[in-house]
């Protein structure tokens, strides 16, 4: 646990004065306004219940939360549905079955429109196959598959059917399959041969194959897609191509109408240590609040936009916000196979441009390699269709908010922050596009129906100004219902360090607005002779000069002062790693940014940062590098010889 955050430390350094209005035809046509946050106040659960309605229920629910028995929360509880019916047949149904649902672009160059008439045919058919291979309502089915079509399409047949889908990231290794497989204890893993990365056929299937190889496997059957064409080994009587098996099933399927709380999904999160936790999402609570948000934060007018979340399936942004918010909401979007910079670096602004997209949805660290890259790539592309930018997984410097407005939302999409995790499921902290002022950096606010507050050590809320601890003081239709198979961890990990309130494991603080800042996950925040500052803005003082593209920041141990700021910074294109004076002028910078008391004792240029493959910077390896440790586990890295390049170029210590 992370330590004391006091609310005199955090709350005065960084000051952001900028603000930006929504543009006024979005605040005149907008889907959400501010009688939201009224309406929802007034009456919480009598709103969410109202965006249950948006959803087709094949039994309408008449309860709307039971919380007799915290933390374990039963939403809608009578209701029942099917999510696959809501996110594709009744489109189909209301008239609209030949929009396209999915603008499908290939790394390659490939491309496929699906129509939401294609689409449930597809589902249908997927559906058929998976109950002739033996899976039927309850049982768990592993997804191991590129960003290709059939990853939203195995998805939907498994919620169509019941089962419980468990997506694993397609770049996660043999071992993590096998973990992931085994705690799920899945009786099919859909796969494919392969799928396109950076220019080339990447195998997907032998780390399957290597993972079921493992003694007592639940695997019956592997489902492979084929996607590449490339040579796969072959298991006779466990392995099924999935074209053989789904073109000979019918394109005709009943959808069956399960509980409200019928598990929809586990998806694996690492945690800071241990065993990786699986985070179970049920079925009527989670698609109301995917559903509404993505209608509310995107302002979705689904005859009219083109929405692109840039995400990988196999984390919750890919779940929530490309299948299920998107589809129930009747979208039409954009997927993408491949990476931001095959074959060129203005790839995704070629995409935005190709198919006129409106919304944009994608990550703080994607945006500062954009500005690495430079100005002029996306200047290159007619970015004009684009209407609202959405960013979401880490804090976003406030420099990097300007530079995405500028750049890429032509200094007039409003920008919406949206916080939130696996574990909540949904949004929950966002602007409203067409309601908020928006300040560079900021989340701003719980979205309406949602409470969320900062607390300081003894839980106590904490005054406008302060910081602390972010926690939600009220249960959400789309919040996690256990982690599987471990109702205990599930308490202890979210419920238990303060009572009656889930713990995020944030750091965050209130401005004197009452808008929230989130300051990074509590073990990063640092201690300095005392004081508390968060990585997250040293981080952002450190961007917001010139030379600096991408910063990180951790508290080594440190003799005098309890635990010293080290800095580890990409430079920009022209800026000289080995110019001392450069190093003095971003300690200085710093300094007069935030103060002399989060001045970097040391600021230490480097080539690349450790990241997860979401994109989040593993601190606690660069703290092992700053305190000179043996590093500790880099299995979930990117890229591991980032960290040979990063300790080879590490000079002396001062
Ligand atoms: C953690 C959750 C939510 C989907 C992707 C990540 C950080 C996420 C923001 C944001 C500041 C953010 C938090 C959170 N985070 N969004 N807009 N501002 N921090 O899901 O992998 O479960 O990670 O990501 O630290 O706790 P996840």
């Amino acid at each position: 646990m992370g330590d004391v955050v006091s609310n005199e430390s955090l709350a005065n350094l960084l000051k952001e004065e900028r603000r930006f209005a929504p543009p006024a035809d979005l605040a005149a046509n907008a889907n959400v306004t501010a009688e939201a946050y009224e309406q929802a106040k007034a009456d919480r659960l009598g709103f969410w219940a109202e965006q249950a309605r948006r959803l087709t229920w094949a039994t309408e629910p008449t309860e709307t939360l039971d919380w007799s028995n915290p933390p374990f929360a039963k939403w809608f509880a009578d209701g029942k549905l099917n999510v696959a019916y809501n996110c594709v047949d009744r489109h189909v149904e209301a008239g609209n079955g030949d929009r396209v649902a999915i603008h499908f672009e290939g790394e390659p160059g490939d491309s496929r429109a699906i129509t939401y008439a294609e689409l449930k045919d597809e589902v249908s058919r997927a559906a058929n196959a998976l109950t002739e291979l033996g899976v039927s309502q309850g049982d768990r089915v592993a997804v191991y598959l590129p960003m290709i079509p059939e990853a939203v399409v195995s998805m939907l047949a498994c919620a169509r059917i019941g089962a419980a889908h468990s997506v694993v990231f397609g770049g996660f290794s043999a071992d993590a399959i096998a973990k992931r497989v085994a705690d799920a204890d899945a009786k099919v893993i859909i796969t494919s041969d392969g799928g396109y990365r950076r220019g080339k056929p990447a195998a997907l299937k032998p780390a399957v194959d290597d993972a079921v190889a493992r003694e007592d496997s639940s695997v019956e059957h592997v489902l492979v897609v084929r996607r590449t064409g490339q040579d796969v080994a072959w298991t006779e009587g466990r392995d099924v191509w999935w074209h053989e098996l789904t073109e000979r099933q019918s394109a005709e399927h009943t959808p069956e109408a399960f509980d409200a709380e019928n598990p929809l999904f586990i998806l694996y999160t690492s945690g800071t240590t241990g065993k990786p936790k699986g985070i179970l999402h049920t079925s009527g609570g989670y698609l109301t609040q995917a559903a509404y948000t993505h209608h509310a934060v995107f302002d979705l007018k689904p005859e009219s936009d083109v929405y692109w979340c840039t995400a990988d399936i196999g984390w919750v942004t890919g779940h929530s916000y490309i299948t299920y918010g998107p589809l129930a909401n009747g979208a039409t979007q954009v997927m993408y196979e491949g990476t931001p910079d095959t074959p060129h670096q203005g790839r995704f602004w070629e995409i935005v441009q190709k198919y006129g997209v409106s919304i944009l949805y994608t990550a703080p660290t994607a945006i500062r390699t954009f500005m690495k890259w430079g100005d002029d790539i996306p200047a290159k592309f007619d970015l004009s269709s684009l209407r609202i930018l959405g960013s979401v997984g880490e804090p976003i410097n406030p420099e990097a908010w300007m530079w995405y407005r500028k750049n890429i939302g032509a200094d007039k999409c409003p920008i919406v922050d949206t916080w939130w995790q696996t574990e909540t499921g949904a949004m929950m902290i966002s602007p409203l596009p067409g309601v908020t002022e928006t300040k560079p950096g900021s989340a701003q606010r719980a979205l309406p129906g949602i409470s969320a507050t900062v607390v300081d050590d003894e839980a106590r809320e904490v005054p406008d100004g302060g910081g602390g601890y972010l926690v939600l003081t009220e249960p959400w239709p789309s919040m996690l219902r256990t982690i599987w198979g471990d109702d205990q961890r599930f308490i202890d990990t979210y419920w238990s360090r303060f009572e009656g309130k889930y713990f995020a494991g944030d750091g965050a603080k209130k401005d004197e607005d009452g808008d929230v800042w989130l300051l990074g996950r509590v073990d990063d925040v640092m201690l300095v002779s005392g004081h508390n500052i968060s990585t997250t803005e040293v981080e952002s003082a450190l961007v917001s000069h010139p030379s600096v593209a991408e910063a990180a920041v951790v508290g080594a141990a440190d003799e005098t002062t309890g635990q010293a700021i080290v800095a580890f910074v990409i430079l920009r294109g022209t800026a000289n790693a080995d110019d001392e004076g450069l190093v003095a002028d971003l300690r200085n910078h710093v300094g007069t940014t935030l103060g002399p008391i989060a001045k970097p004792k040391r600021v230490l240029p480097v080539a690349e940062l450790p990241k997860t493959r979401s994109g989040k910077i593993m601190r606690r390896l660069l703290r092992d590098v700053a305190e000179n440790r043996e590093l500790g586990d880099v299995t979930t890295l990117t890229d591991s010889s980032v960290m040979d390049l990063i300790q080879t170029k590490l000079p002396a210590a001062p």
